[in-house]
């Protein structure tokens, strides 16, 4: 679109203050639809409905399109292009899972793009050594937000209503969701600089322990260093909370989830996390977990979002249509069909299902769903519903954590030592 380097505008939007207004009315009304059932973003007036799964499954689709919780864009534009968006050309056959001609084919109304960095080793035990993570971080969120400007195809949404807003205009809705607190450099202060930039989930670790809270591993556990969260790490939830951001439990050790649902006052997500029942590997999402999760005593809103890759959905580390749909209806059996979604993990895998070799092959899922018995408005909620409701509870959590008085959190991470006090003047 613009040449114009971005810069992201704040909130409120002030100029488009109106339209913001407006959208809260109808973010207000459907997600009220949301909560009690699915929903239909657009209307289709006129055409047959078809009764093939497979032209079912792309027909319900164009009217409530995936939302996809995890696609790993931003690292593999790092990764083949060195980080130079003048490069990358998502109107062409990208080399990875995903670009424009082939998310339209699939019907994908969204995406949270992965701000994603990978833990360093050279932080040491404490995490305090320097790094260049924050500007890696910052590098990350600068090419996705760059790629969003360059496209009239995608709209940055920080909002659940944003979302609704850019799929009725036909949009790629595209939302931040940052993979990792490492990424914080131990610091809330990042959080809330990170959540002004448009992040809207963080998970609380990836593959490694941090300064907030313990990690599952990947195909092991790690060796505890808090027990789940830390001190700052419980501070963490309750700032994220009182942001807006979401809690992710993807990628943490059984203790921080469980810890974390104890502590957070809004629903939580999944963004990429296959279950436990099919292959027993630290980084799959026990039931114990997703007991947890749902309305009612002892449990928390949230939504499980199913990952494609084949090593995490299957033991053999072969998967097709029927794996993934497998993952899906166990998590829906488990805790019910409002509590599921798609977090395919495209672009950060090198492994994909048969059947869902990218991101224009979504629809192949839905119409093995329609097969099982999925309705039109079960499907609704897998492919976006059931997540913009978790994220507009989040919302909803902030703007009760800001009518209650709630303050910035002053915690700050406990093995620092550059903060503290000092004479003035110096001496
Ligand atoms: C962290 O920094 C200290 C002091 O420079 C250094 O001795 C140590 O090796 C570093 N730790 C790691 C894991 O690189
Ligand atoms: C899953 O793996 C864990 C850790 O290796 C082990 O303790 C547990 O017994 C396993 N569960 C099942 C059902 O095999
Ligand atoms: C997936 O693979 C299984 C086992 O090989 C097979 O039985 C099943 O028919 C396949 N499903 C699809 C949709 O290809």
């Amino acid at each position: 679109m613009s040449s114009q380097p971005l810069i992201p505008r704040l909130q409120p939007e002030t100029p488009d203050l109106q339209r913001s207004k407006r959208l809260q009315l109808v973010s207000t009304i459907l997600v009220a639809l949301l909560l009690v059932g699915g929903t239909i973003f657009i209307g289709l007036v006129g055409e047959k409905v078809p009764t093939d799964p497979n032209e079912l499954a792309d027909y319900w689709l164009k009217t409530s399109p995936v939302i996809d919780g995890h696609v790993d864009l931003p690292i593999l534009v790092r990764e083949v292009y060195g980080n130079n968006v003048d490069k990358v050309d998502l109107n062409k056959n990208m080399p990875g899972h995903f670009d424009l001609p082939r998310a339209r084919k699939g019907r994908m109304g969204g995406f949270f793009w992965s701000i994603f960095e990978d833990c360093r080793e050279e932080a040491g035990p404490d995490f305090l050594n320097a790094t260049n993570t924050v500007r890696d971080t910052l590098e990350r969120i600068d090419v996705a937000l760059n790629l969003i400007d360059k496209y009239p195809d995608f709209t940055l949404c920080r909002t659940a209503a944003d979302v609704m807003w850019a799929i009725k205009e036909g949009k790629i809705a595209s939302l931040l969701g940052m993979e990792g607190a490492h990424m914080l450099g131990n610091s809330l202060a990042a959080l809330r600089m990170y959540h002004l930039l448009g992040v809207r989930y963080l998970t609380l670790t990836h593959g490694c322990n941090n300064a907030f809270a313990d990690s599952g591993g990947v195909f092991a556990a790690v060796k505890p260093k808090w027990g789940g969260l830390s001190p700052l790490g419980k501070e963490l939830v309750k700032e994220m909370n009182r942001l807006g951001v979401l809690v992710d439990l993807s990628h943490v050790s059984d203790d921080t989830a469980l810890q974390a649902l104890e502590i957070t006052r809004a629903p939580v997500i999944l963004s990429h996390s296959d279950s436990r029942h099919f292959n027993n590997l630290s980084r799959n999402v026990p039931d114990q977990i997703l007991d947890k999760i749902g309305h009612g005593k002892g449990k928390t809103d949230g939504v499980v979002m199913v990952n494609f890759y084949p090593t995490f959905a299957s033991p053999d580390k072969k998967a097709n249509v029927s794996t993934i749909a497998d993952q899906v209806e166990y998590i829906a059996q488990r805790v019910g069909r409002k509590y599921v979604g798609i977090g395919s993990d495209y672009d950060g895998i090198e492994k994909t299902p048969d059947g869902l070799e990218d991101v224009s092959k979504y629809p192949n899922l839905f119409a093995e769903l329609i097969r099982r018995g999925w309705t039109h408005n079960d499907l609704s909620l897998l492919a976006g519903g059931n997540v913009l409701r978790v994220l507009n509870g989040a919302e909803a959590v902030a703007a009760k954590m800001a009518s209650e008085g709630k303050k910035a959190s002053m915690a700050i991470y406990s093995k620092r030592t550059d903060l503290d006090p000092r004479p003035f003047p110096p001496q």
